[in-house]
């Protein structure tokens, strides 16, 4: 609809998106994906540049890439703007070295990294001239299963949220919101076989066999069930995601699968608690969420050439009437740019995952030893348990002494 609003000013330059985190890990992508879709597309990060190993890329050269800091003092400078992305956000453990094994999440920072700062990024954007806004939120079980354990990440989430829909209103907001996302060089074998593995028959059927007897009792589906669920959730492909996330952005979801995972999401979220997590969400917006609605949309309403055809359909209607020749013109070129180098966000490893950041210390080796101290703990445990069997069918245990006590006067 916001196109076909923005086509009426027809014959004028493309569309210009404003993509916030432009460099990071799923913003990287989904700037190529709408330079691929023929739109404008502006980057605002601190690094202010592409990804290592995107630099030499085509697409990467039609990305007008700025530096700003969105937490800095001064307002984040944008031109002017059709519509914006955030693909920001932070849940990397503190850099700081706290406790016995170091690995903690700072919950002011959380808070000010993912709220605050998606409410300045929803302000700038406004501000800039943008008419939609989507926003890469997370998956509703993951932020009622982890609201404690995470409460920073999930509060911040709340806060950016709530931000958006008060400054664009719900009719031109979208959350795209996943749970783990895996692809390019962030787990890539493992990403895969986990994805196979918690998408098996046997996994998620089990899933729905524990949710429909709870559905009976008393507490409804409890934070505790819910850790076990989102473990048990296929994680997200970054392809899928930035479709998704595309495909919010220009409109093209049907109104049948809109209503339908509105209604998925309404009864998954009355079972939370036996009648709803607290700050139940109204419905009022659009919000794709999990993995599954997420697969659904990028397949039905993200392929290449819906989104080619509706981003041309805001930059000219007559273009539009040609759209499915643009769309395959488009995929040649698309093609031409392969292979596709998969950026890794300023050269760290895994594209920036939660591995390779300084303290190096973790997560890796705490986890290792937590594993070991409990595995020793377990092992041991048995030993005991077997040598005092032992004992006692070798009758020592009728030997022992017990010591006599004086009752107290
Ligand atoms: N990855 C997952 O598994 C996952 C799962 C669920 C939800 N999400 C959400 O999806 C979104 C994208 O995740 P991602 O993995 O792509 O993150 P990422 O690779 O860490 O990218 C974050 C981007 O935000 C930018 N940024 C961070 N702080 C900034 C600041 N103060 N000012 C301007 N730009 C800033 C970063 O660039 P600079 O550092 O150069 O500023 C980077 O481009 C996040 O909101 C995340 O919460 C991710």
């Amino acid at each position: 609809m916001l196109f076909l609003v923005l086509a009426s000013s027809a014959l004028v330059a493309p569309p210009t998106v404003a993509v916030f985190g432009g460099s990071g890990f799923v913003g990287s992508r989904v700037c190529k994906a709408l330079v691929d879709c023929g739109l404008s597309v502006v980057s605002i990060s601190r690094a202010g540049q592409p990804p290592a190993g995107a630099a030499a890329q085509s697409w990467s050269q039609r990305v007008d890439w700025r530096s700003a800091d969105a937490l800095a003092p001064p307002p984040i400078p944008l031109p002017k703007i059709d519509c914006a992305v955030s693909c920001v956000g932070n849940m990397r453990p503190s850099p700081n070295w706290s406790g016995f094994f170091g690995l903690h999440w700072d919950t002011e920072v959380m808070r000010r990294e993912n709220g605050e700062i998606t409410e300045r990024i929803a302000e700038a954007a406004k501000r800039a001239g943008a008419s939609r806004f989507v926003y890469l939120s997370v998956y509703s079980s993951t932020k009622f299963a982890y609201c404690g354990a995470l409460e920073g990440y999930i509060d911040g989430k709340d806060r950016g949220e709530a931000a958006v829909r008060r400054i664009f209103g719900d009719a031109n907001t979208a959350f795209v919101s996943p749970s783990l996302i895996y692809g390019g060089e962030r787990f890539p074998s493992f990403g895969k076989l986990y994805a196979a593995v918690a998408g098996s028959p046997l996994i998620r059927g089990q899933t729905q066999f524990f949710k429909a007897l709870k559905r009976r009792a008393a507490t409804g589906w409890g934070p505790g069930d819910a850790i076990g669920e989102v473990a048990l959730t296929p994680p997200c492909d970054v392809d899928d995601v930035v479709k998704a996330t595309v495909a919010c952005l220009l409109d093209t979801i049907p109104a049948e699968m809109r209503q339908r995972h509105t209604e998925q999401q309404r009864i998954e979220n009355e079972l939370r608690l036996a009648g709803g997590m607290p700050g139940t969400p109204e419905y009022t917006y659009l919000n794709v969420d999990g993995t599954d609605q997420i697969r659904e949309v990028a397949k039905v309403a993200g392929t290449q050439a819906i989104l080619a055809a509706a981003a041309a359909n805001a930059k000219d209607t007559e273009i539009a009437e040609d759209a499915e020749e643009l769309a395959s013109g488009l995929a040649e070129a698309v093609a031409a740019d392969a292979p596709w180098q998969s950026p890794s966000a300023y050269g760290s490893p895994m594209e920036g995952a939660l591995m390779g950041f300084k303290p190096l210390l973790f997560p890796w080796p705490p986890g290792l030893a937590l594993f070991a101290f409990f595995a020793t703990a377990v092992v041991a445990n048995k030993l005991i348990i077997e040598a005092g069997c032992r004992r006692a069918r070798l009758g020592r245990c009728d030997k022992l002494e017990v010591p006599e006590t004086t009752p107290p006067k």
